[in-house]
C-alpha cells in the first residue's frame, strides 16, 4: 500500500521538475503539467508532506521543501485557492517541522485571502478580482481554503480571518446546502445587499443536480469547519452532506461525476470525490459520540479505499503515472476520466489519517 503510493511519487519526482506541477494525466499516462499559478500547483507537495508525515524519513521532507519552494511567490496571487495552494503545503509543513519562515507564508497568504471577503455577503469571492463591480459569485469548493484562514487567525494572524471563515462557513451552509443534504456548486450574490440572487453550476451537470465533488468538498470543509470552531452546526452539516454522497454511491463506493447524470452506463466516475470523502469520513468517526456511528464512518472509509485500491481504479502499470485513474477534474472542459493529482493527494491524506486511527491498510492492497 505504502510502497503503491511510494512509488507513484517517486516516478513523478523522476519524470519531472518544479516548476512543472502535475495536474492531470495524458493520454498515454503521463502528466500534463501546470505553472505555479495553477490552483493545483500545491498537491504533489502536499503529497509528499503527507508521505514524511507517515514515514518520518528526511528524504520525503527534503522532497516537499523542494517542491514547495516555488509557491512561496504565489502569496500575492489574488485567488481564494491559495487555502489548497499554501495552506496544504506550507501550513502542513509548518506543523510538521516548526519552521518559522513557513508561518510566515501561510500568515501572508491569508492577509492575501481577507482581501476577497465581503462582509455584506459574509464569504470569500471566488475567481473573480477581488475589486470586481460586476459581479459576486462563491462556490461550494471555497469551503476548502477556509482552514488557511481559520488556521491563521488562531495561530499568529489577524484574528478576524477566523471568524470571517466562520462567517463563510455559515453562509455556505445556508445558501449552498439543500434541505436533502445535496449541494449547490455556485451561488450568485449582490455584493452591496448581500442577497443571494441565484445559483448556477460550473462543473456540475446542471443547477440542480449534484456534482459529486463539489459534494465532496462539502463534506471535509465543514468537517474542518468544525475541527477549528468546534460549532455543532458544522458537524451536523458534514454529517449531512457525507450521508447525502454515502447513500448516492453506486454499488462499489466511487462517484459518477455528477450524481444526477443520466446515462450512467457510459457517464465517468470521479475517484477525486470518493478519495475527498474517504479522508472526511476518518476525520468524522473521530467527532462522533455514538460508537455504532463512529464504526459506519471507519467501515465506510475503509470501503471506499479498498475500491480505490483495488485495480479497477488504482493501475499496476508504472507507465500510468497518477496512483488513481478514473477522475474527472472537470467534465463540461472535456478532463474527464484521467488520473488527477489532487484526487492522489486525498487518497495519501485519508490511508494516512486511517492508519493514525489506528486501523490497518493491509488489505487495500494485497496483489
Ligand atoms: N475548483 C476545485 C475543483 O475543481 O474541484
Amino acid at each position: 500500500m505504502l510502497k503503491y503510493t511510494e512509488q507513484r511519487l517517486l516516478s513523478t519526482d523522476a519524470a519531472l521538475n518544479p516548476p512543472a506541477y502535475p495536474v492531470r494525466t495524458k493520454p498515454g499516462g503521463s502528466w500534463l503539467t501546470e505553472g505555479a499559478d495553477d490552483w493545483t500547483a500545491g498537491f504533489y507537495a502536499a503529497a509528499l508532506w503527507r508521505t514524511y508525515e507517515r514515514t518520518h524519513d528526511p528524504a520525503w521532507r527534503q522532497r516537499a521543501e523542494t517542491w514547495q519552494a516555488g509557491l512561496a511567490r504565489q502569496t500575492k496571487q489574488d485567488t481564494t485557492d491559495l487555502g489548497f495552494k499554501i495552506f496544504d503545503t506550507y501550513g502542513v509543513g509548518y506543523q510538521l517541522t516548526g519552521d518559522e519562515s513557513y508561518k510566515r507564508v501561510v500568515l501572508q497568504a491569508a492577509d492575501t485571502v481577507a482581501r476577497r471577503y465581503n462582509p455584506n455577503v459574509g464569504m470569500f469571492r471566488v475567481w473573480d478580482k477581488a475589486d470586481d463591480k460586476t459581479q459576486y459569485r462563491v462556490n461550494i469548493d471555497a469551503l476548502m481554503n477556509l482552514e488557511l484562514m481559520f488556521w491563521a487567525g488562531q495561530n499568529g494572524g489577524n484574528p478576524q480571518h477566523a471568524d470571517i471563515a466562520k462567517r463563510h462557513a455559515l453562509r455556505a451552509l445556508q445558501d449552498l446546502v439543500r434541505p436533502d443534504g445535496g449541494t449547490w456548486m455556485v451561488a450568485h450574490y449582490d455584493q452591496k445587499t448581500g442577497a443571494l440572487l441565484s445559483h448556477s453550476t460550473k462543473q456540475g451537470y446542471a443547477t440542480e443536480s449534484t456534482w459529486s465533488r463539489g459534494q465532496a468538498w462539502a463534506v471535509h470543509g465543514f468537517t474542518t469547519a468544525y475541527r477549528y470552531t468546534k460549532d455543532p452546526r458544522f458537524l451536523d452539516a458534514a454529517r449531512r452532506t457525507a450521508d447525502y454522497f454515502v447513500r448516492r454511491l453506486p454499488p462499489d463506493r466511487v462517484p459518477y461525476w455528477d450524481f444526477d447524470v443520466p446515462n450512467k452506463a457510459t457517464a465517468p466516475r470521479d475517484t477525486s470525490a470518493a478519495a475527498v470523502v474517504a479522508s472526511a469520513l476518518v476525520e468524522l468517526s473521530g467527532y462522533e459520540a455514538d460508537p455504532a456511528a463512529k464504526q459506519h464512518d471507519t467501515d465506510t472509509a475503509r470501503d471506499i479505499l479498498t475500491s480505490l485500491s483495488s485495480p479497477a481504479y488504482a493501475p499496476r502499470q508504472p507507465k500510468f503515472a497518477a496512483m488513481l485513474q478514473h477522475g474527472t477534474q472537470h467534465f463540461p472542459s472535456g478532463w474527464a476520466d484521467t488520473g488527477i493529482m489532487f484526487g492522489d493527494y486525498y487518497y495519501v491524506e485519508a490511508i494516512g489519517r486511517y492508519e493514525k486511527a489506528g486501523n490497518s491498510t493491509a488489505a487495500f492492497m494485497s496483489d
